[in-house]
C-alpha cells in the first residue's frame, strides 16, 4: 500500500519508522509531532493557517498565530535531523488594510531556538491575485529556509536554472575570452517567480489555499537528501507530498480536516501512479503574444500599456 492513513499517532509513527513511503495522519498536527522521535525528519515544508478567517481557520487573530507557533516551532526543530531543513511558507496577516508580515513572527520565535540558522528569506512572487484599491496588490509571499546545524544538506546543482547570458565571457584577467558561466546553469537566487494556484491552474483542487507543487519541488530537491523524509504538518491538498513523491522522497503529512485529507490522499496516489497533474518548477512563465485575444489592447485602453 503506497499511501497509509491513520487517525492515531502511534500507528502513524510506526508506519513511518517501518519505512512507509507515504503516511498520512488525520488530526491536529501537534498530536503526531509530540510522538515523533528527535532528529527524525529531513525536511519540513509547510504553509500554516495565517489566522485570517479562511474556511479552515478558527481564528482571525495574529496573537493566536504567534501563540500556536510558540508551541509548534520548537517541536519542529526537535524532530528535524542535524543537517536537516525547515521551510516555513507564509504571507501577510491583513486586517482593515493593515498588513503584518507573518515571517517576522516566525523568525522572531526561531531566532530564540538554539541550533537553527536562517539561510534565506525566499520571496515567492506570482503574477495574479486580488486587485487592491487601498493598497498595492499583493504579489508575493515568503519562505523562510532554516537549517539545523551548520553541516546541512544543500544540493544546489539540482535546482540550477538557465543562464540569462550563456555566451558571456571573462573580459579581463588570466581567463579573458573564456566563457564565464556555469554550463549547468545558475543559482536560482532567492526570488522565485512561480504561478500561484488559481482557477485554471492544472493543479487546482477544491482546497482554497494550495501552494504550487513547483514551489515545494525546489525545496525538496535542494534541501532533502534522496529517499529522505519530508514532513508537512499542515498538509492541505498535499502539494509538498506530491513534490516529495515525484522526486523519490518519503512523505509524512498531517491534516485536521477530513475532506482535505481525502483530497490529499487522491493526489498522492496519483503521484505514486505517475498520473498526478502538476506544473514542473522549470516550466517557463507564459508570456502572452498578440495572437492571444485577451492580450490585445481594446481601442479605448491607454496606449502607454502596450
Ligand atoms: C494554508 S493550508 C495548507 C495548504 C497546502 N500547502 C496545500 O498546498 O494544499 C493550511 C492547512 O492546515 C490545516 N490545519 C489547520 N490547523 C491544523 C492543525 N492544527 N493540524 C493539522 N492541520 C491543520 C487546514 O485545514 C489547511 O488545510
Amino acid at each position: 500500500m503506497k499511501v497509509q492513513t491513520h487517525s492515531l499517532a502511534t500507528p502513524a509513527v510506526r508506519s513511518l519508522e517501518d519505512g512507509g513511503r507515504t503516511v498520512l495522519f488525520i488530526g491536529d498536527c501537534m498530536d503526531i509531532i509530540r510522538h515523533l522521535p528527535d532528529n527524525s525528519i529531513d525536511l519540513t515544508i509547510t504553509s500554516p493557517p495565517y489566522c485570517i478567517g479562511k474556511e479552515y481557520e478558527t481564528s482571525k487573530s495574529a496573537d493566536d498565530f504567534v501563540a500556536d507557533h510558540e508551541i509548534v516551532l520548537p517541536e519542529i526543530v526537535r524532530i528535524t535531523r542535524e543537517g536537516g531543513s525547515i521551510c516555513w511558507q507564509v504571507g501577510y496577516h491583513v486586517t482593515d488594510q493593515t498588513a503584518a508580515p507573518l515571517d517576522y513572527w516566525v523568525y522572531s520565535i526561531m531566532a530564540k531556538i538554539k541550533g537553527v540558522t536562517l539561510r534565506n528569506r525566499i520571496v515567492w512572487s506570482f503574477g495574479h491575485g486580488l486587485h487592491s484599491t487601498a493598497r498595492l496588490s499583493g504579489r508575493h509571499e515568503m519562505i523562510l529556509w532554516f537549517t539545523k546545524g551548520q553541516n546541512y544538506h544543500f544540493d544546489l546543482d539540482s535546482i540550477r536554472v538557465a543562464q540569462k547570458y550563456p555566451g558571456k565571457r571573462h573580459y579581463k584577467g588570466p581567463k579573458k575570452g573564456e566563457l564565464s558561466g556555469n554550463p549547468n546553469g545558475k543559482n536560482p537566487g532567492d526570488v522565485w517567480e512561480i504561478p500561484n494556484v488559481k482557477g485554471n491552474h492544472i493543479e487546482k483542487t477544491d482546497h482554497p489555499c494550495q501552494f504550487p507543487v513547483g514551489l515545494a519541488e525546489r525545496c525538496v530537491r535542494a534541501f532533502c537528501p534522496a529517499d529522505g523524509i519530508v514532513f508537512d504538518p499542515y498538509m492541505g491538498s498535499a502539494s509538498s507530498g506530491v513534490a516529495a513523491i515525484l522526486n523519490g522522497r518519503r512523505f509524512l503529512g498531517a491534516e485536521k480536516n477530513e475532506k482535505y485529507e481525502a483530497l490529499a490522499r487522491t493526489r498522492l496516489m496519483q503521484a505514486h501512479a505517475g498520473t498526478v497533474p502538476f506544473r514542473p518548477s522549470e516550466q517557463p512563465i507564459y508570456v502572452p503574444t498578440s495572437r492571444d485575444a485577451v492580450a490585445r489592447r481594446p481601442e479605448h485602453f491607454r496606449e502607454v500599456f502596450q
